[in-house]
């Protein structure tokens, strides 16, 4: 296993290694928390690719805080780290969205979670957009599962935005809904469930739904 001193004395242990940043599991306060590090590319200038990590860094922090703000639940954020390009957050325990539908095509679905799960997925994207948020990422493994509660908990704002236009929400469903028919294609009506509950939470779903009728450009 891969681990690695933090700065408070404790362990660092990868969850995951991405092409753009490595997910660490560690203590916080001596609470369970994930720190996500933002490394640099090689390929770029080293001012340019400071200023652009940079730049992420504070977009995924500031979209994620917004995201909070509009009652869409996200871990909380426990620290921005602008000299190790890192943001550290509380650890949530429970599946993530994608083995939680991963599981329900090997072993049938649970057609009571499955509603509940769709339904929520649609509530909080409804609400993200309403309140000028796209999140810019929308698969499976951004989502996860609060086991103590039963709640949905959106993760990983590294590519979310501020827009207000409804082509920008449509793709983001569009997004959902390509990741929902490759990955988890037993999973039925699923993107129609969260739909009707996106209709239901948002006061602009016409708007979205006609760029998502007219084949959004991705
Ligand atoms: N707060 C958290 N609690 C528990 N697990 C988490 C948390 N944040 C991230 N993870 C786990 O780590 C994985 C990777 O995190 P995340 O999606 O933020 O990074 P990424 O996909 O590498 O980011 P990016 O797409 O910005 O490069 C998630 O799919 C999830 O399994
Ligand atoms: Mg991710």
């Amino acid at each position: 296993m891969d681990t690695e001193a933090n700065g408070e004395g404790g362990s660092l242990v990868l969850i995951k290694q991405g092409a753009e940043a490595r997910v660490f599991e560690s203590t916080f306060a001596g609470r369970k928390s994930v720190v996500k590090e933002r490394f640099s590319k090689k390929y770029r200038h080293p001012t340019l690719d400071s200023k652009l990590t940079l730049k992420r860094l504070n977009a995924e922090a500031r979209c994620m805080t917004k995201a909070r703000r509009l009652g869409v639940s996200t871990p909380v954020l426990y620290a921005v780290d602008p000299v190790s390009h890192s943001l550290t957050f509380e650890y949530v325990e429970g599946q993530s969205i994608k083995d939680i539908f991963l599981e329900f095509g090997l072993q049938g679905v649970v057609e009571e979670k499955m509603d509940d799960i769709a339904l929520q997925i649609g509530d909080t994207i409804g609400k993200l957009h309403d309140g000028g948020v796209v999140h810019g990422d929308l698969t499976t493994s951004n989502m996860l599962w609060r086991s103590e509660s039963n709640q949905l908990v959106l993760i990983d704002f590294g590519l979310s935005f501020v827009s207000t236009l409804p082509e920008d929400k449509a793709v983001d469903l569009y997004v959902l809904e390509r990741a929902l028919l490759s990955m988890h294609s037993s999973c039925g009506n699923a993107m129609d469930k969260v739909l009707a509950a996106y209709r239901k939470s948002s006061k602009q779903w016409s708007s979205t739904f006609n760029k998502l009728g007219q084949g959004v450009e991705v």
